[in-house]
């Protein structure tokens, strides 16, 4: 059987493919190459260049991979600035792109889909750490889109056998551990990305944006979960699923915040560089502070996050040492 993986050759789901294929399962993956990247996508999956939203090249990829026994949905827009800018262009790809493809699941009888939902959704939160009860009152078309995503999936799961997994990611950083994958953005707008970019002397210094928050050292403080950990429950969340677990979502950090200034220092004793730093403005729509409970995961899919900061922060490193470009194209 056929794990489908939508968004493969993106930051996120290029992960994906690589440890789906490592742990035997067969994969195909459809990416527009909007944003991801051809060759970061193994040769051992099968991959088709298209956009989800195109209902017909869907349906003709149902067609082809006959045997699909879940779908992973990793293809959404997810910069929160760029959302507010553009907020249309985010309902369209995220939910429009979503809504077709419910329905090409539903058209090939497909029963299971885990998708990226985030931390995103719950605005400004009033409690922490974040527990899946905790109210969601997005302040961004990024977090609503992901939002209306979760409600659609849910009235369709109630409407008709499909089940779902929403895993709501806080702050996602690192790489492989091998150096082989990683974080390659056109327009990198993350904070760990760019510290390692000015370690490697692509920049001249990291802004850091704001320091009167309410927080111990008045930086933002989030929460930072590593791939690896990510993918891991992922796959955990497909297994759930086949085994007749039902729809539900999922917060997925590490219960643990850092500051902006706390991850620039640990980015300085990983990198052994001084990466130069100023206290910007504020950024527009930035919550004080963002970490989850991930409790109920841990139980439900025997998740357990096992990297580190100091291990995301080294594994990124690798990445972008190995690849100050990107990937070549
Ligand atoms: N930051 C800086 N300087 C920079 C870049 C970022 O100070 O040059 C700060 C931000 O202001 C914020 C923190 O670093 O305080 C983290 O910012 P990121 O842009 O790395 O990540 P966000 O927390 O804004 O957003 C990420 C994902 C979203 C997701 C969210 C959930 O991009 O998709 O985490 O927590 F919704």
């Amino acid at each position: 059987m056929t794990v489908l993986i939508l968004g493969g050759a993106g930051y996120v789901g290029s992960h994906a493919t690589d440890e789906f294929l490592a742990r035997g399962y067969d994969v195909a993956v459809v990416d527009n190459l909007s944003t991801g990247h051809r060759a970061a996508v193994a040769d051992k999956a099968r991959f088709y260049e298209g956009d989800i939203r195109d209902k017909n090249f869907l349906a003709d990829v149902f067609t082809k991979e006959s045997d699909i026994e879940g779908v992973m949905h990793f293809c959404a827009y997810s910069l929160v600035g760029e959302s507010m800018e553009k907020p249309l262009m985010y309902f369209e790809n995220n939910v429009g792109g979503a809504m077709t493809l419910l329905d090409v699941m539903h058209q090939f009888d497909v029963k299971h889909i885990v998708f990226s939902s985030t931390a995103a959704t719950f605005g400004i939160p009033e409690v922490s750490p974040i527990t899946e009860t905790t109210p969601q009152n997005p302040i961004n078309p990024y977090g609503e889109s992901k939002l209306i995503m979760e409600k659609m999936m849910a009235w369709q799961a109630s409407a008709t056998d499909m089940t779902y997994v929403a895993l709501r990611y806080f702050n996602v950083a690192g790489a492989k551990h091998d150096g082989s994958i990683g974080e390659a953005h056109k327009n990198e707008t993350h904070l760990i990305p760019i510290i390692l970019q000015v370690a490697l002397g692509q920049r001249e210094k990291i802004m850091i944006y704001g320091d009167d928050y309410h927080t111990e050292d008045g930086t933002c403080v989030r929460d930072y979960i590593g791939m690896t950990d990510l993918i891991d429950a992922h796959i955990k969340a497909l297994a759930y699923l086949k085994t007749g677990g039902k729809s539900d979502a999922f917060n997925l950090g590490t219960k643990t915040g850092y500051s902006n200034l706390q991850v620039l220092e640990t980015a300085r004793q990983v990198t052994g560089h001084a990466i130069p730093s100023e206290i910007g403005p504020r950024r527009a729509g930035d919550p004080d502070a963002l970490v989850a409970d991930s409790s109920k995961a841990q139980q439900t899919l025997d998740w357990k996050p096992s990297e580190s900061l100091t291990d995301i922060i080294a594994n990124a490193w690798q990445w972008h040492q190995n690849h100050p470009h990107g990937y070549a194209e």
